[in-house]
C-alpha cells in the first residue's frame, strides 16, 4: 500500500503540477442541420484573474461551435464576419471545390457575408475549420478562430462506438497560450504558448462516465507536437484518425500528434472508481530533435514553459455509468479499400528547404520557393492517383498537410508507419531526416482558377511561406477561350429585400457573384450560386450597388449596378 501511494507519488511529480484549481471542461456548441450561421467577431473572455483578453471568435468568444454533417447532405454556409482584418474560414479535411475551400484565396473582408456550400462526401472523422489568411494565419488562430466539425456516416454509426457528443464522445482541441502582464495573448515573443488551453478552458476538468468513452483529439497548437498518454499508463485504442475510421481499433499508450492531426481514441473507464480521477498528459519530455516543443529554452522565440517536459492536458475524474453505456472496443470497424503505390500514374518529389537567412525572411520553404499568390507550383489532372513523396533533410521537425484530398502513407524512412497513422490522412509528421511517401486519388472537383493548398501546417512556416498551391484541371476539358460570356440582367430594380438575376441563356451556369457597395466594400461572396430564389439583399443601407457575375464557362466577369430601396 505504501508503495503504491509512493510510486503515485513519484508519478504525479513526473508531470508538472497543475494548480489544484481546475475548471470545467468546455464542450462546444453544436450547429447541425444543413445551413450553418458562423458570425466571427472580435471579442474578449475572462481568462485570468484581472484584464479579459481579447480574442476572436465564432457564435461565442474562443474557439466555435462543433458542426454536425451528414454524409451525401448539401452544406451551406453563411459565414459573415464581423472582424477588422480580412480573413479566410477553411475547411480543414473536406473534400469540397477549390472555390468553397477557404483558403488564401478566399478573404472574407470585414463585414462581407461568404457563402460556401458543398455535399459531404467525406467519411465519418474529426475535421476543423479555422482562418488561413496568407501572413495572417497565426494572429488569427492565436485569437481562437476556429471549431471542429465532425462527419457522420452510415458505416459509423452502424457501429457500437460512443456517440453521445459531450458525454461519452467528447471533442478535445489542444492548444497552450502565452499570456502577457495585461493578460493579452501574446504569440510573437513565442510561437509557443506556456499554459495548455483545451476547448478555451484553462486548467480543465471533465468528468466522464464509468464506461468506454471516446475522445476526438486534434492538435490545434501553432507549433507544438503532442505525445499523449494517461498517467497510469493505460491502454487506450485507436479507432480513427484524420480521415475516417480505422479498419480495426489499434491498441496503444501513447499517441503523437502534430499540428493539424486528428486522433479518435476510445479508453475504458468501466474498471475506475466512480469519484476517482487520472489525467490525459502531453509526455513531451526527451523527444526526439525537431519535435514541436522539444526545444530545451523557456524564452525566446521558440521558448516555453511547457518545452521539453512532461505537462497536464485534461484532468478526467469518473462518474456514474450512463444508460446505453459501451462496454467493449469493437473487434472490426470499417473496411477501407485504401490505394497502393501501384495505382498512382503520376510521382511528385517536395524538399524541404531552407529559405534565405537574413532579417523578416521565412526559415523554411519547399524546393527553394517561397509561396506566391501567383503562382501555381503544381498542376494535377482530375481523376490522377498521385504519389507524393516529401524530404525533410531539413534542420527542424514540420508538418505535413495538403488540401482537398485524404491520402494514405505508403512509407516513412525514419520509421515504419504508425498503425495509428495506417487510415486515411490529411496531416502528418514530417520529422528531421524524414522522407514520407503517400499516395491520393484527385476526384470530382476540376478548376483551372482556384488552387488548393498544401504547406506546412507549423503557423509560422506557413505564413512564412512554407506553402505552395496546385490546381486540379480537367484535360477532357474544351478550350472556351474567345467564347462570349452570357448576358444577365437583375429585377427589380430599385429592389426591395431580394434581388433576382435573369440570364439570357438559361444552360449559363454562374461561377461567381460578388456583390460590393459604391464605397467598394464587398457586401456578399457567392461561389457557384444557386440564384432561383435570389439574393437576399434585406439587410442592405439603401444605395447603389455593384453586382459583378463570372460566368463558368469563360471566366469572364460583368458588372451590373443595381438600387437598393
Ligand atoms: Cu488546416 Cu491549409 O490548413
Ligand atoms: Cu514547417
Amino acid at each position: 500500500m505504501k508503495l503504491k501511494i509512493l510510486l503515485i507519488a513519484v508519478m504525479c511529480g513526473a508531470v508538472m503540477s497543475a494548480s489544484a484549481q481546475y475548471n470545467t471542461l468546455v464542450i462546444p456548441d453544436t450547429l447541425s442541420g444543413t445551413t450553418f450561421n458562423l458570425n466571427i467577431k472580435d471579442t474578449f473572455k475572462q481568462f485570468l484573474p484581472g484584464n479579459q483578453t481579447i480574442t476572436g471568435g465564432i457564435n461565442g468568444n474562443f474557439w466555435g461551435p462543433t458542426l454536425f454533417f451528414n454524409q451525401g447532405d448539401t452544406v451551406h454556409m453563411n459565414v459573415q464576419s464581423y472582424l477588422n482584418d480580412s480573413t479566410t474560414l477553411h475547411w480543414h479535411g473536406m473534400h469540397l471545390p477549390a472555390v468553397m475551400d477557404g483558403g488564401p484565396h478566399q478573404i472574407i473582408p470585414p463585414g462581407t457575408l461568404w457563402q460556401p456550400y458543398w455535399k459531404v462526401t467525406n467519411q465519418a472523422a474529426t475535421f476543423w475549420y479555422h482562418p488561413h489568411l496568407h501572413t495572417m494565419t497565426e494572429e488569427q488562430m492565436s485569437k481562437g478562430i476556429g471549431g471542429f466539425i465532425i462527419v457522420r456516416d452510415a458505416a459509423e454509426a452502424a457501429l457500437a462506438l460512443p456517440r453521445t457528443y459531450g458525454v461519452d464522445d467528447i471533442p478535445l482541441a489542444l492548444t497552450s497560450r502565452k499570456f502577457d502582464a495585461s493578460n493579452a495573448i501574446d504569440y510573437t515573443s513565442s510561437h509557443y504558448g506556456d499554459t495548455p488551453v483545451v476547448n478555451g478552458t484553462l486548467h480543465p476538468q471533465v468528468t466522464l462516465p464509468k464506461q468506454y468513452v471516446r475522445l476526438r483529439i486534434l492538435n490545434a497548437e501553432m507549433e507544438r507536437a503532442y505525445n499523449l498518454g494517461f498517467s497510469d499508463n493505460r491502454t487506450f485504442y485507436i479507432i480513427g484518425n484524420d480521415g475516417g475510421l480505422l479498419n480495426a481499433p489499434v491498441s496503444a499508450t501513447r499517441i503523437k500528434l502534430a499540428v493539424g492531426e486528428r486522433a479518435e481514441i476510445m479508453v475504458n473507464l468501466g474498471s475506475d472508481a466512480i469519484g476517482s480521477s487520472f489525467d490525459l498528459v502531453a509526455y513531451n519530455a526527451g523527444q526526439e530533435f525537431g519535435f514541436g516543443g522539444g526545444e530545451p529554452n523557456t524564452t525566446g522565440t521558440f521558448g516555453s514553459l511547457l518545452n521539453n517536459r512532461n505537462f497536464n492536458v485534461l484532468h478526467i475524474v469518473v462518474g456514474a455509468t450512463t444508460t446505453g453505456a459501451i462496454t467493449a472496443v469493437p473487434s472490426a470497424l470499417v473496411s477501407n479499400t485504401y490505394l497502393t503505390a501501384a495505382d498512382a500514374t503520376v510521382s511528385r518529389t517536395l524538399l524541404v528547404t531552407d529559405g534565405n537567412p537574413g532579417p523578416g525572411n521565412p526559415p523554411f520553404n519547399f524546393d527553394h520557393t517561397v509561396y506566391n499568390f501567383n503562382t501555381i507550383n503544381k498542376t494535377v489532372h482530375l481523376n490522377d492517383v498521385e504519389k507524393w513523396t516529401v524530404i525533410n533533410s531539413n534542420v527542424f521537425g514540420h508538418t505535413f498537410h495538403i488540401h482537398d484530398i485524404e491520402f494514405k502513407i505508403l512509407s516513412r524512412s525514419s520509421h515504419p508507419v504508425g498503425a495509428y497513422e495506417s487510415g486515411w490522412k490529411d496531416t502528418y509528421y514530417l520529422q528531421v531526416n524524414d522522407t514520407v511517401t503517400f499516395v491520393a486519388k484527385f476526384d470530382d472537383y476540376a478548376d483551372p482558377i482556384h488552387p488548393f493548398m498544401y504547406h506546412c501546417h507549423f503557423a509560422p512556416h506557413e505564413d512564412g511561406g512554407m506553402m505552395q498551391q496546385f490546381v486540379v484541371v480537367d484535360a477532357t476539358g474544351v478550350d472556351n477561350t474567345g467564347k462570349a460570356a452570357g448576358g444577365f440582367s437583375l429585377y427589380p430594380n430599385p429592389a426591395g429585400s431580394r434581388l433576382f438575376v435573369s440570364l439570357e441563356d438559361p444552360a449559363m451556369q454562374v461561377y461567381y457573384v460578388t456583390i460590393t457597395n459604391a464605397a467598394g466594400r464587398t457586401m456578399c461572396m457567392l461561389p457557384r450560386p444557386q440564384l432561383a430564389g435570389g439574393i437576399d439583399i434585406s439587410a442592405y443601407a439603401p444605395g447603389t450597388y455593384f453586382l459583378q457575375l463570372t460566368d463558368e464557362l469563360t471566366k469572364k466577369t460583368t458588372v451590373k449596378q443595381f438600387v437598393k430601396q
